[in-house]
């Protein structure tokens, strides 16, 4: 069977990960996490320059040095920067604080952007982000847009976190919430938005698993016409 590209896109913790890396096991596909690169070149500068005033010239002159890769084990997808393993750092609040400063940047979009595309260059794959069906793959066979109130999204984001024994408060999970919508909606590069072709999800009220089943069908039914 011909394989596609799911592009899977929305607001900070609106669940697009866990249904990304579900779908791709149910359909053999691999998965990218394309917020996972972004965040591993935010790490890359704070652990190289040490400050959290971003120097965009000395940015853009070290991304050069910057070699990003996945590899799968039986624990998921851990994220490699120059061949170390940063899958937690990345995840860790001084991250999570730039992670958007870093994202705006246009040099920094166009590095990642080009080797997304090589990434999905063979098709059969689901990659998550805020602009994969608008500027990475905009003729991807399926596109979501997920989103949420942001005190739900809050609130998911914090109990996730409790269970990793952070001790974020959910003001400040919130907080980080807000200040990074407004940060990718308003960018001048690829901002976050809905493809036109997407399909607008409201997971507000939905269990992960009722918003798994939306997305499982209108791909089956993608995938069916494409044999018949
Ligand atoms: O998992 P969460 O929703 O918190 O965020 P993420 O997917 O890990 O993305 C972290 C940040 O990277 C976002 O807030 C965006 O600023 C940026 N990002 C982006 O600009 N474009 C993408 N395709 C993916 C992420």
């Amino acid at each position: 069977m011909q394989k596609i590209i799911v592009a899977i896109d929305g607001f900070a913790s609106t669940g697009k990960s866990s249904l990304a890396k579900r779908l791709a096991k149910s359909l053999n596909y691999t998965y990218i996490d394309t917020g996972a690169m972004y965040r591993a070149i935010t790490y890359f500068y704070l652990q190289q320059f040490n400050t959290n005033f971003i120097n965009k010239k000395e940015l853009i002159s070290s991304l050069a040095n910057i070699k990003i890769h996945f590899e799968d084990n039986l624990l998921g997808q851990k994220t490699f920067l120059n061949n170390v393993n940063i899958s937690e750092e990345i995840r860790q609040n001084h991250v999570n604080s730039e992670v958007s400063n870093i994202a705006k940047i246009k040099e920094v979009r166009t590095f990642l952007v080009k080797q997304q595309q090589v990434l999905g260059k063979d098709k059969g794959i689901i990659m998550d982000g805020r602009d994969i069906g608008t500027v990475v793959f905009p003729n991807a066979e399926c596109k979501f847009f997920l989103t949420a109130t942001p005190q739900v999204r809050a609130k998911r984001r914090y109990l996730e976190q409790l269970k990793k024994d952070s001790s974020e408060s959910y003001e400040s999970v919130l907080a980080n919430i807000n200040k990074r919508d407004r940060i990718d909606r308003s960018r001048y590069t690829s901002p976050l938005t809905k493809a036109e072709d997407a399909y607008e999800i409201d997971v507000t009220e939905l269990s992960l698993g009722e918003v798994y089943e939306i997305i499982w069908s209108y791909v089956s039914r993608k995938l069916d016409n494409r044999v018949s």
